[in-house]
């Protein structure tokens, strides 16, 4: 399967494309960032930005994938930073991307939606079609990004199709998201001994373990669009509170201190999320199953984040 990954140098990217690559696809990423170290041999590395439609547009015309997975976005803690640069990535970049995808006869497109595309006040767990009334850039703009989806789907017999991610966990590097604590636990646990968590103690949402979650993808961008009775589908896994994140983390890291100081931005951005996500219809549809909870996640977890810090002496430090 040809398949063109925008955004793929990201936290999701980085771990998908061995996956892809190693299932026998034939891979193109359109990224700003130079082509990393990591990125497997035989991947097409285009460097270019997707609010440009021209380098998207050459993109998708070079490639002339079947597939694109568009992973490119400005994620909810930087995207209240630069909401207008947020608005152009997320919002004109994904249009750009449908466009040459309509264009040039791409079949699928794959879309990674959030749960920061729902607003305040929903009640837990919070299903596929409730009302959508995000109050971040970030999640204007994936919701608007769904339902464009939904318009090139109806409107010229796109195949669109995508998942709500949750917060996600992994041995990486966190992009700017609200979520992104959890990783900074126990990047910062492991190599300073010490964090503190910008969010409260009792901060709770959703999150799943990354090799879930590129399951998810494969297995939706699979799926016969005949069992699918939606687009953009829920899916979850846990919903731990930050600070049963932290016992887990204390737990593997004796000695690690990790303490609770919300940073009033971040935590307004948490706050209108939902805690627990009802994923009941990709279950159905497409037979959608998590395989991590909480303790299995930081069992595996535990030693490629061990071997993250060690072999990364230089990593970011965090915001
Ligand atoms: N990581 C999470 O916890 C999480 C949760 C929910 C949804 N998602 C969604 O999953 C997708 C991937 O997330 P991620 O965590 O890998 O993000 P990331 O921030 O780690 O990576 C984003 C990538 O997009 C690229 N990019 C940014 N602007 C670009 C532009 N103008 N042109 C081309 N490339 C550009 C960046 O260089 C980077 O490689 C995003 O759409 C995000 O909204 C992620």
């Amino acid at each position: 399967m040809k398949i063109l990954l925008t955004g793929a140098a990201g936290q999701v990217g980085t771990d998908l494309l061995p996956l892809l690559t190693a299932r026998g696809d034939s891979l193109t990423v359109l990224d700003l960032t130079p082509r990393p170290a990591t990125c497997p041999a035989g991947v097409t590395w285009v460097r270019g930005d997707i609010t440009l439609a021209q380098e998207v547009s050459e993109a998708v015309k070079q490639a002339q994938p079947e597939r694109i997975l568009h992973l490119a976005a400005i994620l909810s803690a930087t995207g209240e930073s630069v909401p207008h640069r947020a608005w152009r990535v997320n919002m004109e970049g994904t249009h750009h991307v449908l466009e040459a995808a309509r264009l040039f006869g791409v079949k699928q497109v794959f879309f990674t939606s959030t749960i920061a595309a729902f607003g305040p006040g929903l009640t837990d767990p919070v299903g596929n079609d409730v009302s959508m009334r995000p109050t971040t850039m970030y999640g204007v703009t994936k919701v608007a990004g769904e339902l464009l989806g939904e318009y090139y789907q109806k409107a010229f017999g796109l195949d669109f199709r995508g998942v709500r991610f949750p917060g996600l966990i992994n041995a990486g590097i966190p992009g700017g998201g609200t979520t992104d604590y959890a990783l900074w636990m126990f990047i910062d646990g492991l190599r300073t001994g010490a964090y503190e968590c910008f969010v409260s103690a009792g901060s709770r949402v959703p999150f799943m373990y990354m090799p879930d979650a590129l399951r998810a993808v494969i297995e939706l961008m699979d799926a016969p669009k005949s069992k699918l009775t939606r687009s953009i589908y829920n899916i979850a896994a846990m919903s731990p509170t930050a600070e049963e994140i932290a016992a887990e983390v204390r737990r593997n890291i004796p000695g690690v201190r990790l303490s609770f100081k919300s940073d009033a931005r971040r935590q307004a951005i948490l706050d209108s999320w939902p805690h627990v996500l009802d994923d009941s219809l990709a279950r159905t549809d497409w037979g959608w199953r998590n395989t991590y909870d909480l303790k299995g996640m930081v069992a595996d977890l535990m030693p490629k984040m061990r071997r993250l810090v060690e072999t990364n002496r230089d990593l970011p430090v965090h915001a």
